[in-house]
């Protein structure tokens, strides 16, 4: 050992420190090490052995002072003290042990003055291997049920109506499918908006990837920045260990479908902003970017333009998603699409419903097909299923008639017949109360159904908010 350039301090411990304390000091860092070591002299006896070495081979230390050949005649550790080649990685397996083990040659001054063997348990490498083996499967199984939750179930061609109003959308979204650009559908609620969005994204060369929806308006604004962007570890108290993947990165290489955008928060607005120019989401409470490639649909009941006049929705975010828009008609507008998709929800609702018994083929009365294509669908498309789906449950025999149809939608015309043929009058009360249903949901369609919409509208009817939401539950309004 060279002292020349040693501190003073540690100079002084080779010097002074007594020999025998030295070595008993060498000893206890070979004790304390975690891998088990076996040392070998020139000769061949057993010098040391540390625990972790029988822990792992079953090697006892009463074997040091002994040549390691009479006790394991197939140890390459002598071998070695003649070729003085390192041996690595080497194999060893016993009825009960797995282990490995490296080998090389103890050299001072070109003598080779003994051997040292260094040995790994397998066994627990093995648990540990196990152990992410299960976990990797475990992983794969949960990948292949949130790829199966994301999944897109309409195409293009599961649309029904074009012949009809949806002629135009539909073609629109054929041709766009394909680009990157984002997308705006407006609609009522009930049209289809979402039917399209899947559609738009299976024609897509996407298809494969998630399709994440995500209602904007569902989802309280302040947790939704954090839904939408994932946080960074520890961005804030009770926040998950690790942080949060957020719902764009689930999306990535796919499409994400932001339902109700209208009902985003305004300075949210101005984040997905910058998501859409930069193509790169930011998590909460973290610096660094990251970079997405996630194709945006957005889709509202709510007239945008209107809001960007009231300013409750950025003008700078409507032009850019504004780009291309696809514009779903109301059912009222388009009554040449109500047989083709009565029909075809008919095939459906057996498949579906699987009712037992039930008629291979319905047919629908005259009176009850007209009736269907006059009612004004407020609910469109979607009320439109679910009153076909009673409809067939409620039929005895294959055909349907009108008064297998929900007495909600079929009353007024019930009441029209009545008064007509058998002068049944309505009470002044019945009158009175139908009327004073239609002005407040006419007052709602002019005002709008946010909350401070619904203060205006309560306003301009001359009622308390709070009689007006009493009034909404009695009549079993839904705005
Ligand atoms: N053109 C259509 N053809 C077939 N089914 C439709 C059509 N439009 C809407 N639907 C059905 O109506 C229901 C409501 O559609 P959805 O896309 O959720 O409407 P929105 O998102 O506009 O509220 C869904 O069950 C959908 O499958
Ligand atoms: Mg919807």
């Amino acid at each position: 050992m060279e002292v020349k350039f040693m501190p003073e301090r540690i100079k002084n411990q080779y010097t002074e420190f007594p020999l025998e304390n030295q070595i008993e000091w060498w000893k206890a860092i070979v004790h304390s090490i975690n891998d088990g070591v076996l040392v070998i002299d020139h000769e061949g006896f057993v010098r040391l052995i540390n625990p972790e070495y029988t822990q792992i081979t079953g090697v006892t230390p009463n074997i040091v002072g002994k040549k390691l050949r009479e006790y394991r005649p197939g140890a390459q550790l002598p071998e070695i003290l003649i070729d003085r080649k390192c041996r690595v990685g080497v194999y060893r397996k016993t009825d009960k042990r797995e282990y490995i083990v490296d080998m090389a040659p103890i050299i001072i001054n070109d003598k080779v003055i003994g051997a040292v063997s260094v040995c790994k348990s397998l066994t627990e490498v093995h648990k540990l291997s196990l152990e992410l083996k299960k976990k990797g499967e475990k992983l794969n199984q949960l990948k292949n049920k949130i790829d199966s939750l994301y999944q897109a179930k309409y195409t293009l061609n599961q649309i029904i109506g074009r012949n009809g109003g949806l002629k135009e959308a539909v073609y629109v979204a054929e041709r766009v499918a394909n680009s990157i650009l984002p997308i705006l559908i407006t609609g009522e609620s009930g049209t289809g908006k979402e039917l399209f969005a899947q559609a738009i994204h299976n024609e897509s060369s996407r298809k494969n990837q998630p399709f994440i929806p995500v209602n904007c308006a569902a989802i309280p604004s302040a947790l939704l920045e954090s839904e939408l962007f994932g946080y960074g570890d520890g961005a804030f108290t009770n926040a998950k260990k690790g942080g949060k993947i957020g719902l764009f990165e689930m999306a990535n290489n796919g499409t994400i479908f932001l339902d109700e955008i209208g009902d985003m928060s305004y300075d949210l607005q101005a984040k997905l902003l910058r998501v859409l120019q930069e193509r790169k989401i930011r998590r909460v409470g973290e610096t660094n970017e990251r970079s997405l490639d996630v194709r945006i649909i957005a889709a509202t009941h709510r007239d945008l333009q209107q809001l960007v006049k009231k300013t409750h929705f950025r003008e700078d975010l409507f032009y850019r998603l504004n780009v291309i828009s696809l514009q779903i008609p109301p059912l009222r507008e388009r009554k040449e699409d109500i047989s083709d998709l009565i029909y075809s929800m008919l095939r459906s609702s057996q498949l579906n419903l699987s009712i037992e018994n039930s008629p291979n083929e319905y047919t629908i009365s005259r009176e009850t097909m007209n009736f269907l294509e006059e009612y004004e669908w407020p609910g469109n498309v979607r009320e439109l299923k679910n009153v076909i789906d009673y409809a067939s449950c409620m039929a005895e025999g294959t055909e349907i008639r009108i008064e297998h149809l929900p007495q909600r939608i079929t009353k007024k015309h019930f009441n029209m017949y009545e008064s007509k043929d058998s002068s049944t009058i309505q009470s002044l009360k019945e009158a009175m109360e139908e009327t004073e249903r239609n002005f407040i949901i006419d007052t709602l369609k002019r005002f709008g159904s946010d909350i401070e919409e619904k203060k205006k509208a309560a306003k301009s009817l001359g009622i308390s908010l709070a009689t007006l939401y009493n009034k909404l539950k009695r009549y079993k309004i839904d705005f």
